[in-house]
């Protein structure tokens, strides 16, 4: 089976000056393309440090982390940025939509980072924007959206580049009940197309949905369990 990330004792320590917090103590497991996982995890167990790697926005201190054939500790700055403007989706609890652009134009700035957008890149906005529910509403800025709406531009945008995985930390986070259960139907669905999904969550209700949950403590996977684990044992 294809891999979307492969992690081999991915550890991380930040190194202050009075000593040297180790984030990450060797954390191993691979996510298979079309994975649906939740990382859960009490405050301070790596969860932000997991997914500052896995969006390269930073590099392991030991340990490896393949994305396809490329491990990023291999990588230097550039690569880095590269990978992760061109292969990695981000859904944040605050959206970060562009305010002065529409839906659709925000749906295409990850393409921006390739040049020029062609008449077929284009189209594809447009049809992720229907895929998610907002076909019609391609010219309306984020102000004049729902959180739920706004959220969704940000998972058609995490979309357009075919990404490895999305990353989604805490995506219902700032919305009510309802709104937040639409949102993971629709991850769901994007996931039975074979989306790969890595969302952190704190809600165990949230987690649920997710195929998958991994328990970080202390910097290590403290448990990982597949929902068809649970059946098997039953
Ligand atoms: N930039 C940093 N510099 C130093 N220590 C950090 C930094 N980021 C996180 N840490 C420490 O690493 C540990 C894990 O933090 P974090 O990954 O943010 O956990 P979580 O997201 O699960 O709350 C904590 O002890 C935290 O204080
Ligand atoms: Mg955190």
């Amino acid at each position: 089976m294809k891999l979307a990330a492969k992690l081999e004792e991915l550890t991380k320590w930040y190194e202050l000056k009075s000593e040297t917090v180790k984030a990450l103590r060797g954390v191993t497991f691979d996510v298979p393309e079309g994975d649906y996982v939740a990382i859960m995890g009490p405050s301070g167990s790596g969860k932000s440090t997991l997914l500052n790697l896995l969006g390269c926005l930073d590099r392991p201190t030991h340990g490896s982390l393949f994305l396809g054939d490329a491990n990023i500790a291999n990588m230097n700055d550039n690569q880095l940025s590269h990978t992760r403007a061109t292969r990695i989706g981000f859904i944040f609890q605050s959206y970060n939509l562009i305010q002065q652009l529409t839906v659709v134009e925000n749906i295409e700035v990850p393409l921006y980072y390739q040049g020029r957008l062609s008449k077929s890149d284009r189209e594809r906005c447009h049809e992720l924007a229907g895929m998610v529910g907002l076909g019609d509403r391609l010219k309306h800025r984020p102000a004049q959206l729902s959180g739920g709406q706004q959220q969704r531009v940000a998972i058609a945008r995490s979309l357009v580049n075919d990404p490895y995985f999305v990353l989604a930390d805490e995506p219902t986070g700032n919305l009510d009940t309802v709104t937040s259960e639409e949102i993971l139907k629709l991850f769901e669905s994007l996931n039975a197309m074979g989306k790969t999904i890595i969302m952190v969550t704190h809600e165990n209700e949230i987690a649920a949905h997710a195929k998958r949950v991994i328990r970080l403590r202390d910097g290590l996977v403290q448990s990982d369990v597949r929902k068809t684990d649970r059946i098997i044992l039953n």
